[in-house]
């Protein structure tokens, strides 16, 4: 039932584009999960009904937007620059564990994401930016790579995401023919802890913390500095204990 009336609203929003329909990953029965995917969906259609309304199209300034309130705890942008691109990240966490010592704690040893472009749904929407992530998390992530954006919202893919070295997390975005915004090797700056609420991932997980990355030596295109907020699980469980030598948790965050 709950399946159903998250695809009444998927019909009411497609009148607007006609996005190839995603797998939703995962069991989408479950009703927390269904409620963020529809969620999305009815902010869409409200999105859509309110843009047949604008005198002129909407624009993609970035210049009005601040960080979410539950970044107040991370250092701010360092003065003089402006905010360049907002993407969504979807991918996994990796995690590796010790078999002889199952009461450690799982080691992250990096990220892979592909990044989908929401800068112009963040300018206009900033709203729909945030759920976005929590929607992204239910799409299965190689099928949104094979076809290039993250359906159904029509992300295109404006870079990727990876680690270099065990400290340096790597951001392309010179992957796109049209555009060219530059590459970023970083390091961590300031982490803290995701929202009380943020949402969980899914297997339950609590999603991973919101962070600060500062650039390294070879950055180009003018980037310095990087934020990972609006986070969606992703976090490992507390010990090693049954867990296989490394192992990935899917996760989604802006
Ligand atoms: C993480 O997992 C992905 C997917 O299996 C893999 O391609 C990548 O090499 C792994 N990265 C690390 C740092 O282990
Ligand atoms: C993102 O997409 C918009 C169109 O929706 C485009 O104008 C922009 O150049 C793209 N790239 C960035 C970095 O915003
Ligand atoms: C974080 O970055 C600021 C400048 O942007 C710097 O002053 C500070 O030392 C950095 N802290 C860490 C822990 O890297």
């Amino acid at each position: 039932m709950h399946a159903s009336l998250l695809f009444v609203s998927a019909l009411a929003a497609s009148a607007w584009a006609a996005p190839a329909f995603p797998k939703i990953s995962e069991d989408a029965s479950v009703p927390e999960r269904v409620r963020s995917i529809s969620d999305y969906f009815n902010l869409l259609a409200t999105k859509v009904q309110e843009s047949r309304t604008l005198a002129a199209p909407p624009t993609c300034d970035l210049s009005h937007l601040s960080l979410p309130a539950g970044a107040a705890g991370l250092p701010k942008p360092s003065e003089g620059l402006v905010l360049k691109h907002i993407a969504i990240g979807r991918g996994t966490q990796n995690y590796t564990c010790n078999p002889n010592a199952p009461a450690d704690a799982p080691k992250a040893v990096g990220a892979v994401a592909t990044l989908f472009n929401a800068s112009c749904v963040a300018a206009t929407s900033p709203d729909l930016a945030a759920s976005l992530g929590r929607a992204a998390l239910h799409f299965d992530v190689a099928q949104s790579e094979a076809l290039q954006k993250l359906s159904p919202s029509n992300l295109g893919v404006s870079g990727v995401h990876f680690f270099l070295d065990g400290t340096t997390a790597f951001f392309d975005l010179d992957v796109s023919s049209a555009w060219k915004l530059g590459e970023i090797p970083c390091g961590k700056n300031a982490s803290v802890a995701a929202p009380a609420d943020a949402p969980k991932g899914l297997k339950s997980e609590a999603a991973v913390p919101w962070l600060k990355l500062n650039a390294k030596q070879g950055a180009t295109g003018g980037l310095q500095e990087v934020y990972r907020v609006e986070t969606v699980g992703g976090s490992a469980p507390a010990t090693c204990n049954g867990m296989p030598d490394k192992f990935e948790v899917q996760y989604a965050t802006q």
